[in-house]
């Protein structure tokens, strides 16, 4: 069991990779704490993890809000007595429009939360990070940090501020005893892929499966999985990267 006894925040926990990720790290015997909007999916994801036999409570937290943040880290620390890791999960992909047409308030949303949210995040872990001189950062950011997602100008701005917040913090604590990484999916079949699905027309949905040379989207327990080996001692000397999980779309 790699994370025995270790404690886990995962913001975003209660959908997609931010779940999938509770479930890898509770077989690897970690106590969970997750964040996210909704109190009603956090009752029904504490019944499933229960279920496992995972260590588990669950806040309801808008990572938007420095406050709310705040809450989660004090109340993490107060039920746990302290915490190893942050997976930042928690992201929207707002609307599909090309540049001139994008609305600046979908814009702004999309940064207030995929960046903004993030930023609170890790501010608010840092100082009990430091005062430990251990600690661990996983950021989702998505292969949209690392190039250009036509049709997505807000969340390709935003991924690509992840992964510069991720260097930039990577630098600045690497000799206080923190790692802080992030994971960059391309397509992974979630919540969030499967409502672009719905509102969009299907072809543009075959047309993004058809641009990974593997021909189909990836799995959420897939990226859970490089989520797991980022933050674990597996990975002790890797900080700042961006790990690829993409079916090879990158390369193409
Ligand atoms: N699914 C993909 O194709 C894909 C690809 C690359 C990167 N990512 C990134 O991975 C992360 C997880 O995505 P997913 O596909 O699991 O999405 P998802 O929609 O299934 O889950 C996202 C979770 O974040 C929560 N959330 C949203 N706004 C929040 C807020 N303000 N405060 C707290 N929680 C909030 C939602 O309630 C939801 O539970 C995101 O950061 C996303 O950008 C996803």
């Amino acid at each position: 069991m790699m994370f025995k006894n270790q404690v886990v925040i995962i913001t975003g926990g209660c959908s997609g990779i931010g779940r999938a990720a509770a479930f890898r790290f509770a077989q690897e015997g970690a106590k969970l704490f997750i964040a996210d909007l909704s109190e009603k999916a956090g009752d029904v994801l504490m019944e499933e993890l229960e279920k496992v036999g995972a260590e588990a409570a669950f806040a309801r937290i808008d990572v938007t809000d420095a406050e709310d943040v705040e809450r989660m880290i004090t109340d993490c620390i107060q039920r746990f007595g302290g915490i190893h890791v942050l997976v930042n999960s928690a992201g929207i992909l707002g609307p599909r429009a090309r540049t001139e047409r994008y609305p600046v308030e979908d814009f702004k949303n999309v940064m207030e939360i995929n960046v903004f949210g993030l930023f609170n995040c890790m501010q608010a872990v840092l100082p009990h990070f430091l005062a430990k001189k251990s600690g661990n950062i996983v950021n989702l950011a998505s292969v949209a940090g690392l190039g250009g997602f036509a049709g997505h100008v807000g969340y390709s701005a935003s991924k690509h501020a992840v992964v510069g917040m991720t260097r930039t913090a990577a630098l600045e604590y690497a000799k206080h005893g923190i790692r802080i990484n992030a994971v960059c999916p391309s397509f992974t079949m979630t919540p969030m892929l499967e409502n672009a699905m719905t509102n969009d027309d299907t072809n543009y949905l075959d047309a993004l499966q058809n641009a990974i040379p593997m021909k189909r989207f990836g799995k959420p327990e897939e990226i859970a999985d490089a989520i797991i080996y980022a933050a674990s001692s597996a990975a002790s000397f890797m900080t700042g990267h961006t790990l690829v999980m993409d079916g090879g779309l990158l390369i193409a």
